[in-house]
């Protein structure tokens, strides 16, 4: 099941350390390669030997190896196709997401170039403190997965949420997640997300409130299904995704982004999550426009980059062409002239009239198809582009 499959398991210290021992046991079954690391905390818990004896190789305990120039922070993640922390302390989480490496762990952590899929394991105050959860979402968005602990009676004797998942749940969840990263593979996709600007002069531009998360979302969760992804990305409030399968390509204006798209075809699936603004300054000055002169702007139309890419001949459009509507009256009606005057396949419509979507995390969404649609509940923008790549996936 896991043949061919190096993860590099970073094991931190918890009375749960000991079912990591468990977990390795389990993926080597299944045909997988580990190495692992283990943190101070964890060798408190657990010996190496234990680790070794199960992997059948040195376990990584120090930053710097004494017995050869070896850069193993960096190696490691090189040579994983995953990295499971199982347990994953608080204090681990903490560093993962605010880019602290002072030992191994966590400096593998800042220089990895591949996913990480982690199973925290704390006392109940701890996994509930704001503080924590706060450092959660973050590598939440950063594109890190884990497995939620289970509620229980914890090892220091309270009860409530904090116990490690079972190693079988965390196997499950690592074959899930291969399985997930095949299923969009030799697939391609162009994603287009934040939003345009416009330039007025020298200094000065038109822009709107996107943020480029959703588009980020959907390019992350493409990428981690195995889809090679062309981003191409405008003016964003957002850190750009790092992933092997992602290629960006900034732009700014929707001229560019119409042109930077129509170089990146052919493609499968185009996704068009930009908020392109639709129309641009024709009279742009080269120079910083002097308030003694006034301000006369005349504009010309944009092209529609959904439109040009959902209209073209059968032979060069992608097989799915995927339009946003953010509306803040009549939802449904315009989403449903939109997808047939752009030539979508499939409208992802929100409602923008609070002012509840630009800039946040949380996203509420309607599918419109020309047949159907369908309202999902309020979820991350992350959750809403994994229910895309679904989409796609059942059509592909
Ligand atoms: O027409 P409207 O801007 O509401 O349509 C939104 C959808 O069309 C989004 O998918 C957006 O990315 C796309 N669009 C585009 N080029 C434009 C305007 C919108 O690709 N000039």
């Amino acid at each position: 099941m896991l043949t061919g499959k190096n993860i590099l398991l970073i094991i931190t210290g918890s009375i749960a350390s000991y079912k990591s021992l468990e977990l390795i046991r389990l993926l080597t079954k299944a045909g997988a390669t580990v190495e692992a690391v283990l943190t101070r905390g964890g060798e408190a818990f657990i010996t190496p030997l234990s680790v070794e004896a199960l992997i059948g190789k040195r376990v990584h305990t120090q930053l710097w190896d004494d017995r050869s120039y070896q850069m193993n922070h960096i190696e490691l993640s090189r040579r994983a196709d995953l990295i499971v922390i199982a347990p994953a302390s608080a204090n681990i989480v903490s560093k993962l997401a605010n880019g602290i490496a002072d030992d191994l762990a966590s400096s593998v952590l800042l220089a990895r170039n591949k996913p990480v899929l982690l199973a925290p394991s704390m006392n109940v105050e701890m996994w509930e403190n704001l503080a924590f959860q706060r450092n959660l979402k973050q590598i939440q968005a950063d594109g890190a997965a884990y497995v939620p602990p289970q509620v229980g009676i914890l090892a220091c004797g309270e009860s409530g949420i904090g116990k490690m998942a079972e190693a079988a749940t965390i196997f499950d969840a690592v074959c899930e997640r291969f399985k997930n990263q095949a299923r969009l593979a030799g697939k391609t996709a162009i994603v287009t997300a934040g939003g345009t600007i416009e330039r007025i002069d020298s200094v000065r531009y038109l822009s709107n409130f996107s943020s480029g998360k959703q588009g980020i979302a959907i390019a992350q969760s493409l990428a981690e299904s195995g889809a090679e992804v062309q981003l191409v990305v405008g003016n964003v409030s957002t850190h750009l995704p790092s992933h092997p399968n992602i290629t960006i390509q900034r732009v700014e204006s929707a001229v560019n982004m119409h042109a930077a798209v129509h170089q990146a075809l052919p493609a499968d699936v185009f996704v068009g999550c930009a908020a392109v603004c639709d129309f641009r300054v024709s009279n742009i000055s080269d120079k910083k426009i002097k308030k003694e002169s006034g301000l006369e702007l005349s504009f010309e139309e944009n092209p529609d980059i959904a439109k040009s890419v959902g209209t073209l001949e059968p032979a060069k459009r992608p097989k799915l062409v995927i339009g946003f509507a953010a509306e803040t009256d009549q939802l449904l009606d315009h989403a449903a002239s939109k997808l047939a005057s752009k030539g979508c396949d499939l409208i992802v419509a929100n409602d923008v009239s609070d002012g509840a979507v630009f800039g946040k995390d949380q996203n509420q969404v309607h599918f419109v198809e020309r047949e159907t649609s369908k309202k999902l509940p309020s979820l991350s923008k992350r959750a809403v582009a994994d229910a895309i790549t679904n989409w796609i996936q059942e059509r592909l």
